[in-house]
């Protein structure tokens, strides 16, 4: 097929990317290098020896999205290209409200134009909000409590309404939970700029000596040590869970939502320890107090995805360490050191 992916040189993207060349898909990559390096998809192509087109764009930019999409015509568009850090998201709500939103309008207007009428798209768990009830599954409210996940929620409700004005269209809404790992080769994997927002990258900071100590926010909650409790997939199940959403929807139209989650959670304690275990270093921490607006526990129920898309995610914690511990062995300072 003719895949378009926006946002391919990021963390999830590029790891996609892999999955799409490794399956003889032909690739056009949308991605302005907001929060990424080109040097990913040069990993890419070393580890699949294989080449794709690249298009170095805004998504807002719509004139040139359109004649790019045009030209490529695109059967089906997997969106991944966004802003994603919750706090950044409450201090430039326009800028994610510009980026997140817009660009996905600016998207699926360039893919009217080219006439392709499937989108799969990147959401978030962040779309529940304060969970009313665990395992999260795709009928539980959509209540996102930040500007962030707000962004999502509204991006999914566009997708909805674009694809309810024509009985051809089809759309997969899937809501990650929290990707960690990296691809096995060790060449491609998480490379936040600045201080990692996300738990793994920064634990394994700590390890490779970047930072001297993990801060774990609150050892209070009901939770099986007190530390807070999340759903981690491996990066490459996630994208896995994308091929799978590319078949559903050849076969199948109108908008589906599914989670993607490993379907049983980790405390923080717990990751700190397999990361220690894998890396063979001792992680050093220190226990501050409950981050405002964090939730003890969330964890997915994924068995719509089990079930209808034939996918599950099961590569365990200890795997998902392993791979980060590769990849930044490899490459300390990510894809620039
Ligand atoms: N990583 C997570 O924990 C997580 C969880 C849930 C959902 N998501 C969503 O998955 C998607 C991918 O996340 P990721 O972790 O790979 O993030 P990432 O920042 O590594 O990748 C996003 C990519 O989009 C590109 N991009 C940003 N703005 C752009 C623009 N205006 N035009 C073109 N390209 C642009 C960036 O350069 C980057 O390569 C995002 O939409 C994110 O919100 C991520």
């Amino acid at each position: 097929m003719r895949v378009c992916l926006t946002g391919g040189a990021g963390y999830i993207g590029s790891h996609i990317l892999v999955g799409l060349l490794e399956d003889g898909h032909d690739v056009l990559v949308v991605d302005n290098f907001a929060n990424s390096s080109p040097k990913s998809l040069d990993q890419v192509r070393i580890i699949t020896r294989s080449s794709f087109e690249v298009l170095d764009q805004d998504i807002c930019n719509s004139g040139v999205l359109s004649e790019a999409l045009s030209s490529f015509r695109p059967d089906i568009v997997i969106h991944c290209a966004g802003l994603k850090a919750v706090g950044e998201s409450q201090e430039q709500p326009l800028r994610y409200y510009r980026t997140n939103v817009e660009g996905s309008i600016s998207l699926l207007e360039a893919m009217d134009q080219a006439g392709c009428q499937r989108i799969i798209f990147s959401s978030s768990a962040t779309v529940y909000g304060t969970p009313r009830y665990l395992p999260y599954d795709e009928a539980h409210p959509v209540a996102p409590v930040n500007v962030y996940g707000r962004t999502k929620a509204m991006i999914e409700d566009i997708i909805t309404d674009w694809a309810a004005t024509d009985p051809g269209r089809s759309a997969a809404l899937l809501r990650y939970f929290n990707p960690v790992g990296a691809h096995e080769s060790g060449e491609i994997g998480e490379d936040p700029k600045g201080i990692p927002n996300n738990l793994v990258p920064y634990i394994a900071d700590v390890a490779t000596g970047m930072r001297t100590e993990l801060s774990i926010f609150g050892n209070d909650y009901d939770t099986r040590d007190g530390t807070g409790v999340r759903d981690y997939i491996h990066i490459t199940d996630l994208a896995d869970g994308h091929i799978a959403a590319m078949a559903f929807l050849e076969g199948n139209q109108g908008v589906e939502t599914f989670n993607l989650g490993a379907g049983e959670g980790s405390s923080v304690l717990e990751v700190v320890k397999a990361f220690s275990r894998a890396s063979n270093q001792s992680i050093s921490y220190v226990i501050k107090p409950r981050r405002d607006g964090d939730v003890s526990e969330s964890v997915a129920n994924s068995s719509k995805a089990n079930d209808v898309l034939a996918w599950k995610a099961d590569r365990t914690l200890e795997a998902m360490c392993a791979d980060v511990w590769r990849w930044r062995s490899r490459y300390p300072r990510g894809f620039d050191g």
